[in-house]
């Protein structure tokens, strides 16, 4: 069954790891994407993994940290949807690790404004797209959702990531003031709050060195799994894991859940 058959959804961070993911799950359902990346080159990967799931998707090359980019993303996805936007899944997010004593300010305003104020930008975008259309609609307007990418760290706390536990704890507080603020126009907002996934953020790719999780920790992950995480033969988390919980989300089967944040981690988050 097809779950989200000709909505328009935006994502953000929609050219690697979990939003390429997403975008391709929500094609199968049937959704029209709106694939937002900084990267437009990874994007045109994304769109063909749509096109090849039987659906069709626009690429916007933008930066959400700028709000002019997010207006730009927000258009494209109005344009598709006759003025209106279903879904927005705001999953383009970056890590800059240092323990506290190192970190430097750079750092720490980077990572706070791609993953905070980048989400935030967006929420407030959408304001044309999502709140004002809802307002008019009678006798109540559609279901229409948004879906915030927070992680562990910013439920529990990280080592090494105070920069990004913050934003990502900021995440947890806008979603859960946007499903009060909206809920009054049927507008569900939820996060989900990922453990270890394999991306290019925790893999230390060749193309950005300042990502990647250091050796050390790695271990300490991978032996945390073996003792406390689900045993299964796909092992720790894919990016297919996160997009299956945004499916859930994105589709009428949440249609009474909002102000949620849903930990993935594979039973991981309280042993770290
Ligand atoms: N991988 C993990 O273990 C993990 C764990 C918890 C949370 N997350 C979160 O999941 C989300 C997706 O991460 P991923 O692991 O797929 O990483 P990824 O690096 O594979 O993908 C992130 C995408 O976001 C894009 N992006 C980065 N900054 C942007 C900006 N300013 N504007 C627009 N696009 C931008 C990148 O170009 C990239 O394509 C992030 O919010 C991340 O913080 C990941």
């Amino acid at each position: 069954m097809k779950l989200l058959q000709n909505k328009v959804i935006v994502i953000t961070g929609a050219g690697r790891g979990i939003g390429q993911a997403t975008a391709k799950l929500f094609a199968e359902h049937g959704a029209k994407i709106v694939i937002a990346d900084i990267d437009a080159a990874p994007a045109q990967e994304t769109l063909k993994l749509v096109e090849a799931a039987g659906s069709s998707g626009i690429i916007v090359a933008g930066n959400i940290v700028k709000r002019e980019d997010c207006d730009k993303i927000i258009k494209a996805g109005m344009d598709l949807g006759g003025g209106s936007i279903d879904v927005i899944a705001n999953v383009a997010g970056i890590t800059r690790d240092a323990v506290i004593h190192k970190m430097t300010e750079a750092e720490w305003d980077f990572v706070v404004d791609v993953n905070m104020k980048g989400t935030y930008n967006m929420i407030q975008a959408s304001v044309p797209a999502m709140r004002d259309v809802a307002k008019d609609e009678k006798p109540a307007p559609r279901t229409r959702s948004i879906i915030n990418v927070s992680s562990t760290s910013g439920v529990k706390g990280n080592a090494g990531q105070i920069n990004y536990a913050a934003a990502k704890a900021g995440i947890n507080g806008m979603t859960r003031t946007v499903a009060k603020e909206w809920a009054r126009f049927n507008i569900r907002c939820n996060s989900i709050a990922p453990g270890f996934v394999e991306t290019r953020l925790t893999s230390a790719p060749s193309d950005d060195p300042k990502l990647g999780v250091p050796e050390q920790q790695m271990q300490m992950i991978q032996m945390l799994y073996s003792q406390t995480g689900l045993n299964r033969e796909e092992g720790m988390g894919k990016p297919i894991d996160i997009a299956n919980v945004a499916l859930f989300f994105a589709s009428d089967l949440s249609s009474y859940v909002s102000g949620q944040v849903l930990v993935c981690a594979g039973a991981m988050i309280d042993t770290y």
